[in-house]
C-alpha cells in the first residue's frame, strides 16, 4: 500500500478525492488528512474532511488542522464554486471525531523525519502552505518524502482564478514555489488534464446507482459543483481536479506528460501564481517536475466507480 499524506481544503473536488482515497484502501494508507486554508476558510476545511471520514466509515483517520492563510497573499477563496461551507449542496452533520492535537505541520515533519527516506507520498490538493511550512521547518524532512503528486498550475488551459493563473497556486504562490524548489520528485496535475476528466451526465450516473451510500452523495456533490463550471465556463460537465491525483496513484499507465522546468511567478500583479512551465527547453533550466497534460477520461472514472462501489 502506498503511504499518504493527503493536504486538502474540501472543497467539493476536494470531498469526492477523499472517498475516492478511502475506497481504495487495499492500495493505499492515508496515513492522516491535513487540512488547509483554500476554497474556504480553515474551520470549514478542517470539519468537512472530518465530515467526509465519517460518509465513508473511516473515523479511525486522523485529521490535521494547519495554516489558515496564505504565507504572505492575502487569503483568497472559492466560496463562489463550492459555497459558504465548502460543501455547499449535500446535508452536512456535525462530525463525532474530534481534530488531532498536532498541528499539521507537526505532524508532517515528525512524520517524514520518523519515515524511512524516499517512503512517503504527499498529496496536496489546496494551495501549498502546510507543505512550504514543513519544508522551511524542517529542510531535511524532504529525505521522507518519495514523491509530491498536486493538484494545482496551468500552462495550455491558461487560469481559472485569473486569466493567468490556477486557484492552488494562485492562493498561495509562494508556498507554491517553496514547493517546487525543494528537490524531490514531483508530479503536477494541472488544469491542462483536469479539465480533460469532466463528469458527464452518464458517468454521473453510475455513481448515484451505486447501492451504497457513498456513490450517491458523490454524485449530488458533483451535480453541485456542475452548476458552476458549466454556467461560468461552458463546460459539459465538472472536472475533476483532485480526484486526478488519487487516480494517478492507482493508475499512472492513464496518464502522460512531460518532464520539464516549472516555476511560479510571484511580483507581478497581473501574472500573480501564474505557473511558467519551459514545455520546449529553451530556458536551459533543470526539469523539476513530471508535468501531466493528457488523461484517459474513460479509464479515469471507471477507477473512480469501481472504488466509490468499494465504500459503506
Ligand atoms: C483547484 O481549486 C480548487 O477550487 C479545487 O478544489 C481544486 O483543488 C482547481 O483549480
Ligand atoms: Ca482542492
Amino acid at each position: 500500500r502506498i503511504p499518504v499524506i493527503f493536504d486538502t481544503d474540501p472543497g467539493q473536488d476536494d470531498a469526492v478525492a477523499i472517498l475516492f482515497m478511502l475506497g481504495a484502501h487495499e492500495e493505499i494508507q492515508p496515513l492522516a488528512l491535513t487540512a488547509v486554508a483554500g476554497n474556504v476558510g480553515l474551520h470549514h476545511t478542517s470539519r468537512n474532511a472530518r465530515i467526509v471520514c465519517e460518509w465513508a466509515g473511516r473515523p479511525d483517520i486522523p485529521v490535521h488542522a494547519g495554516a489558515d492563510r496564505p504565507l504572505l497573499v492575502a487569503p483568497v477563496t472559492a466560496e463562489h464554486v463550492h459555497g459558504k461551507t465548502g460543501l455547499d449542496g449535500v446535508p452536512l452533520h456535525e462530525p463525532s471525531m474530534a481534530l488531532a492535537d498536532e498541528h499539521a505541520v507537526d505532524f508532517m515533519v515528525r512524520t517524514l523525519r520518523e519515515a524511512a527516506p524516499g517512503s512517503i507520498t504527499l498529496c496536496p490538493v489546496g494551495p501549498l502552505t502546510n507543505i512550504a511550512l514543513a519544508l522551511r521547518r524542517d529542510p531535511g524532512c524532504v529525505r521522507g518524502i518519495r514523491e509530491i503528486v498536486l493538484m494545482g498550475g496551468a500552462y495550455f488551459e491558461a487560469g481559472n482564478i485569473t486569466p493567468a493563473a490556477e486557484f492552488n497556486i494562485y492562493a498561495d504562490p509562494h508556498a507554491a514555489q517553496i514547493v517546487l524548489q525543494c528537490g524531490a520528485p514531483i508530479t503536477m496535475l494541472p488544469l491542462d488534464v483536469t479539465h480533460q476528466a469532466q463528469t458527464t451526465a452518464e458517468r454521473v450516473s453510475r455513481w448515484r446507482a451505486l447501492p451504497n451510500r457513498c456513490g450517491p452523495l458523490a454524485a449530488n456533490i458533483v451535480t453541485s459543483l456542475e452548476r458552476y463550471d458549466v454556467q461560468k465556463f461552458g463546460m459539459h460537465g465538472a472536472p475533476m481536479h483532485d480526484p486526478c491525483v488519487i487516480a494517478y496513484l492507482l493508475a499512472p499507465e492513464l496518464f502522460a506528460g512531460r518532464r520539464v522546468n516549472v516555476e511560479v511567478e510571484t511580483t507581478s500583479p497581473l501574472t500573480l501564481g501564474a505557473t511558467v512551465v519551459d514545455w520546449w527547453g529553451t530556458s536551459g533550466r533543470p526539469a523539476n517536475v513530471h508535468w501531466i497534460n493528457q488523461v484517459d477520461a474513460d479509464g479515469l472514472f471507471a477507477r473512480m466507480t469501481e472504488y466509490l462501489a468499494r465504500l459503506p
